[in-house]
């Protein structure tokens, strides 16, 4: 199998996005261009230490790349102010320079914090990401949406900062637990269900398959960052298009912030439930057929996956608790709730003028059925 590559087209500060097996193994070559002197900086997790630093480590020693690393705690609860804190005085302890880079090795709670950190030190210093789960090689990885939570909620605060290159090692996979696979498909066929039907109908057919088919998986991949990229590239900042990305996300982040950003609900689970909630609310409100929220949830139920409110385990709050924690979405604009709607498969719009009824009904509905 060969390396793919998407550029995500950002004039002076474009890059690409590789995508194959065995990309951590030739590390040092794919990086060496970028620097100025052969040293790197790694953020990564304790988990993805052990299963991966030390081959990365070592292919960057083979290309004469002298590196040191940092593992911090595995999980959600490390993307907060002080391994935050703790991570942006180590890089400064180790005297990285406004000329270097920073490595994120590891999911999106690396990704999204090594990246943040890299914003703020020194004004800013360029890094490369090494997704390595499913979840961070098709979504947060591409894109330079970079930060941390706080006790008011998810990602409020934080930087666009893009990085300079993307390595997708699709073999880094198959070390990730199959709950975290399963969650980072829920990012994978949201982009199906955004905006392309036949990925889409290729995913019904070959979603069972991607934990164990390599090509199948490869194709998974790169087509997802294919259409992150476009979106990324036609509206950095988010003033529009790029919310579509967002997609069951109004939902995910409420009960998210719910289940105390704990086991009980990983963020690409939230995305699934999220989007089977959003298809359900575009049909009562007449913009898609029954089928297209039955055929999804239908499709999530032969994954595996969490669809309703009743596979997340333990108590949720109150319809209206749940509205007022959709309310603190980054997303709100003055005062008024945006989602992501949809009048089929494939064809999803922002819409800012839901009424608050309807989505209290379908709450209140699917609160009920659990
Ligand atoms: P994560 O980074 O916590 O990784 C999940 C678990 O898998 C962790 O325990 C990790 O140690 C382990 N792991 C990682 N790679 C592994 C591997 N190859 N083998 C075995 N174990 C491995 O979580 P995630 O699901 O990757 O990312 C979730 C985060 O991403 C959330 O904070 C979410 O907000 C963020 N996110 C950001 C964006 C963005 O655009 N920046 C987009 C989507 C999600
Ligand atoms: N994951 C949403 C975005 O990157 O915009």
């Amino acid at each position: 199998m060969t390396v793919d590559a998407v550029r995500v087209e950002l004039g002076a500060r474009a890059y690409e996005v590789r995508i194959g097996p065995g990309l951590i193994a030739r590390a040092g070559s794919e990086i060496a261009p970028l620097l100025r002197r052969p040293k790197v900086a790694i953020l990564t997790d304790e988990t993805v230490a052990g299963l991966h630093l030390d081959p990365f480590r070592q292919a960057l020693a083979e290309a004469g790349i002298a590196s040191s690393a940092l593992a911090l705690p595995a999980g959600e609860a490390t993307k907060g102010w002080p391994q935050f804190a703790r991570a942006v005085e180590w890089l400064l302890e180790e005297k990285v320079e406004r000329r270097d880079v920073v490595v994120a090795l590891g999911g999106g709670v690396i990704g999204d914090l090594a990246g943040f950190a890299a914003a703020v030190l020194r004004r800013g210093v360029r890094f490369v990401q090494v997704p390595t789960t499913l979840l961070a090689q098709v979504d947060s990885s591409v894109g330079g949406k970079t930060g941390i939570n706080t006790a008011q909620g998810k990602n409020l605060v934080g930087a666009f900062h893009q990085p300079s290159l993307v390595l997708a090692d699709i073999g880094v996979l198959e070390t990730l637990p199959p709950r975290d696979f399963r969650a980072g498909y829920g990012e994978v066929v949201k982009y199906g269900l955004l905006g392309d039907v036949d990925f889409y109908e290729w995913l019904e057919e070959a979603g069972p398959r991607l934990a164990t088919d390599a090509e199948a998986r490869q194709r998974a991949v790169r087509r997802s960052v294919e259409m992150k990229a476009e979106i990324v590239a036609r509206d950095e900042t988010e003033e529009g298009d790029r919310a579509l990305l967002n997609l069951g996300h109004t939902f995910c982040h409420a009960l998210e912030k719910a289940t105390g950003y704990s086991d009980r609900l990983l963020h690409g689970e939230g995305v699934a439930i999220g989007c089977a909630l959003a298809f359900e609310l575009s049909q009562r409100l007449g913009l898609c057929a029954q089928e297209a929220p039955s055929r999804l949830r239908a499709h999530l139920r032969a994954m595996g996956m969490k669809v309703d409110l009743r596979d997340i385990p333990g108590d949720l709050p109150s319809a209206e608790a749940l509205l007022a924690l959709m309310a603190q979405d980054k997303k709100v604009v003055d005062g008024k709730l945006r989602f992501i709607l949809a009048r089929g498969i494939g064809q999803a719009f922002v819409a800012d003028d839901v009424p608050g009824d309807v989505v209290h009904t379908l709450l209140e509905d699917a609160i009920a059925s659990r």
